[in-house]
């Protein structure tokens, strides 16, 4: 399973990659605004200076909602650097965007996917990667790792080859819970990855080798 992280933060991105487990990077506006980063070419550098910490993908959120709006915003992304992966929002103008960048060599990621039949119609127009968020369903009391498993099986029945990327990733039991499941890529916030390093027994154990070894020397 490929570990992304999701955020805009150059320290936090950084972080990761140094820990020797980061495989990509996901952002979208929200996280971007959380930076502080406005502006198109303030978005288009800090997109750059992502590419040049991390070794893998990075997504590159468009913000237009038209067809040829997509297009020309994806083209440009995609130009900025061989590891930006666009980012096209799950609307009837995303899809067909989708099949016009994958016709054209344009990797894409298709983000705000709540349901099955938006991953089908996804991994139709030749989507590399789907972004279900399942801490949002979660949120409404709807089984975000269930729509994981559905996707799952719909894409193993047609051997879609489009990458099942669990977002909005909210602990480290939706990253396990995931990767039982056979998400492909997870991407959450930092604080995700390291909860997972915790367990008490793992301190208890290693205070108490550290004291006998310091009993015999
Ligand atoms: O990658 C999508 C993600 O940023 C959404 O996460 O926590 O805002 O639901 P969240």
């Amino acid at each position: 399973m490929k570990f992304f992280i999701d955020t805009a933060n150059l320290d936090q991105i950084k972080e990761a990659q140094d820990l020797g487990i980061l495989d990509g990077v996901t952002t979208n506006p929200s996280l971007m605004a959380k930076e502080g980063i406005t502006g198109k070419k303030n978005i288009l550098d800090h997109y750059k200076k992502i590419c040049d910490i991390v070794d893998g993908d990075v997504s590159a959120e468009v913000i237009a909602t038209d067809y040829k709006g997509m297009i020309n915003e994806g083209k440009e992304l995609s130009s900025l650097h061989k590891q930006i992966v666009v980012k096209v929002p799950m609307i009837k103008e995303g899809i067909k965007a989708t099949r016009y960048f994958s016709d054209n060599g344009i990797r894409t990621n298709v983000t705000l996917v709540f349901s099955p039949g938006q991953a089908l119609l996804a991994a139709k127009a030749g989507a590399n990667y789907v972004s279900p968020f399942i801490g949002r369903l979660d949120d409404v009391s709807t089984d975000g790792l269930a729509l994981i498993s559905e996707i799952r099986e719909i894409y193993d029945n047609y051997g879609f080859s489009t990458e099942i990327l669990a977002a909005s990733i909210r602990h480290t039991m939706h990253i396990v819970d995931c990767s039982k499941i056979g998400a492909d890529v997870i991407t959450t916030p930092l604080k995700s990855i390291l909860d997972l390093l915790k367990h008490p027994l793992t301190d208890i154990g290693l205070e108490n080798f550290l004291k006998d070894y310091k009993k015999g020397n």
